[in-house]
């Protein structure tokens, strides 16, 4: 949540810093700003809402300097103005602060900093430290690099990413990172730092990205890399091969609607990356034997742990495989020894819920791989073994590619656990290509999903209904009808409707019904007649080979292409895409960025 971002090195030093906002703000939208540093002097400018209202507010201005610091936030503490916005400028205006993360002690070195005669411009937790910053070198006019952020390691507690600007240093930036994320590339005549990839790799792809517990003090041809304890300094530099232009619209209204159809080559990308991946992934699982399994996510990361606990039971593991929400693991003490296996699963790598959750199951003693989306993140570092998910960067906030992939993936380590014969492996990652075709025929259905998405627009609530494996799969399609088109969507069991909740059906309310899992299908049917018996409008989604079924009510019904189960479940998926993001559009969301939410949660 929040991004951060820094260039030296540019003429046209706003334009560069919101150029590298603009990758940035899906990791928050309620308020933008910069400041750029010309000849000793900050000129900061910051406005609530989104990136586009700083443009306006800063078009026709020619900003002079040659570098900057820039933020897109989040609201955690304030409510997003412009007086909360970052960047945050000292007291005396001799520091500039930009920050991702929250500062658990900001009230106490609010209250000191105001005992001193510090005034306040925010209610923002980050403030303190643009005037603690300046409090330190007024006392030590010797300081260091070191003594800073030894300084600032040892005040300041909670999580954070953190660029700083001097007025009189202007050619230089000060990182650091603690528990949020921070990366870098220093090419012949520019040096650009952020919270995320995205908006490095159109100045270099070699990528330096920070540990946590690192500080880093960049000009143009200098750079120093530290650790908070100064201890050995153990660098990461990481080679992203994504395409700039996956990053950009490129002519699509959203990135959303270019992400779903992106998703044939997502998934073709992911099956090149585990058939290189297998051996090393089938010897991990040797090694570590496990006796349980436990998918631990967040939001729709954590249904493919759901869809992959079922998956193992149809597929009669020795294991026992349970998922858990990663805001819960820890306060539901689990029982963890160092034969259990954790599959962490996150698009980011950065959520703050999965992260903590991993580190605890670490700290007793489980073995974890970390099945990440962005290289060199949080989550990739943690674990024992990273995978890859390969989508390639996604922009939108709500999840589309990333989340197909790591269905595919965490069905494909049930795979690992059951055989590892490698030919059966890579046998078993082929048909994914079948998968990448079907994807293409749903999308092809469009128009028909687009009239249903239609009706759906209409109503407040709906249900979304399957047993067995496509539960999980109605937990994501709820998800993203929620946060896409604002519809209060919950997923059911279909046999659980009976026991309450059919109550609130009364006439012309949808109720989607998911028909993927063939074990349960004619007991879900007599469910959904049950359901349009009491007035209830259906909406079928049959991926089951052969005719479509008969219903003795008018039914909408969306007929997937047959394939090959689990893939004929994940499938499902796109349609519950299309829909939320017609519905969404019906509605005038902007479906990329929908209200009070960010693509990368690092906030607990
Ligand atoms: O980056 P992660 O995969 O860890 O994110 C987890 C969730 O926050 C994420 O899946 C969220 O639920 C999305 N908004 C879903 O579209």
């Amino acid at each position: 949540m929040c991004g951060i971002v820094g260039i030296i090195g540019h003429n046209d030093i706003s334009a560069e810093l919101l150029k590298m906002l603009h990758g940035l703000e899906y990791r928050g939208y309620d308020s933008s700003g910069i400041a750029v540093n010309f000849n000793g002097d900050f000129q900061v400018y910051k406005k609530a809402g989104p990136l586009s209202v700083l443009r306006q507010e800063i078009e026709g201005i020619t900003l002079q300097g040659t570098s900057g610091i820039g933020h897109t936030r989040w609201a955690t503490h304030g409510a997003p103005t412009d007086n909360n916005a970052h960047p945050f400028l000292s007291l005396n205006s001799s520091v500039t602060v930009v920050h991702n993360g929250i500062i658990e002690n900001y009230k106490v070195l609010r209250k000191t900093l105001l005992e001193k005669g510090y005034v306040m411009a925010s209610e923002t937790d980050s403030e303190v430290i643009a005037h603690l910053i300046e409090l330190f070198v007024d006392n030590n006019p010797n300081w260091t690099f070191r003594d800073l952020v030894v300084y600032l390691s040892d005040t300041l507690e909670g999580a954070y990413a953190l660029l700083i600007q001097f007025a009189d240093k202007p050619n230089e930036i000060y990182g650091l990172r603690f528990e949020c994320p921070l990366a870098y590339v220093q090419t012949a005549n520019t040096v650009a730092i952020s919270s995320d990839i995205a908006s490095l790799i159109g100045y270099d792809r070699n990528i330096n990205i920070l540990r946590d517990g690192q500080a880093v003090h960049i000009t143009l041809d200098n750079e120093e890399l530290i650790n908070f304890d100064s201890t050995e300094v153990d660098r990461l530099h990481v080679s992203v091969d994504w395409d700039v232009k996956a990053a950009e619209k490129s002519g699509y209204d959203y990135f959303l609607r270019k992400e779903i159809d992106e998703q044939s080559d997502s998934v073709r990308a992911l099956k090149r990356t585990l058939i290189d991946k297998a051996e090393k992934i089938t010897a991990f699982i040797k090694d570590t034997n496990p006796d349980t399994v436990i998918f631990i996510a967040c939001g729709s990361a954590s249904y493919s742990g759901v869809f992959a606990s079922v998956f193992a039971r149809h597929a009669e593991l020795k294991q026992t495989v349970s998922w858990e929400i990663g805001s819960e693991f820890r306060y539901n003490p689990p029982i963890i020894n160092e034969k259990t296996l954790v599959i962490g699963m996150s698009q980011s790598g950065e959520t703050a819920d999965t992260v903590t959750a991993l580190r605890y199951a670490k700290s007793k003693g489980a073995k974890v791989i970390s099945i990440i989306n962005v290289v060199g993140s949080t989550i990739s570092m943690i674990g024992d073994l990273t995978i890859n998910l390969s989508a390639g960067p996604e922009v939108a906030v709500p999840s589309t590619k990333a989340v197909i992939n790591q269905f595919i993936s965490a069905v494909f380590l049930i795979e690992v656990l059951r055989n590892q014969e490698q030919d059966f492996l890579t046998q078993w990652l082929l048909t994914v290509d079948e998968l990448a075709t079907v994807i293409g025929k749903i999308i092809e259905q469009e128009e028909v999903i687009k009239n249903y998405a239609k009706q759906l627009a209409g109503h407040q609530n709906m249900f979304i209904v399957g047993r067995g494996l496509d539960y999980s799969i109605s937990l994501e399609g709820a998800l993203k009808l929620k946060e896409t088109a604002y519809i209060h969507a919950e997923a059911m069991y279909a046999g659980e409707f009976k026991h309450g909740s059919i109550s609130l059906i009364e006439y012309g309310m949808p109720v989607l019904i998911l028909l993927g899992d063939e074990s349960v299908a004619a007991k879900t049917i007599i469910n959904a007649e049950e359901v349009a018996t009491r007035g209830g409008q259906l909406f079928i989604i049959d991926s089951l080979a052969g005719e479509n079924f008969d219903f003795s009510c008018e039914v909408n019904y969306i007929k997937i292409p047959p394939i090959k189960k689990p893939f004929n479940l994940i499938s499902q998926i796109v349609v519950l895409q299309l829909l939320a993001y017609h519905a969404g559009l019906h509605r005038n969301i902007n479906v990329d960025k929908p209200r009070n939410l960010a693509k990368s949660v690092t906030v607990e």
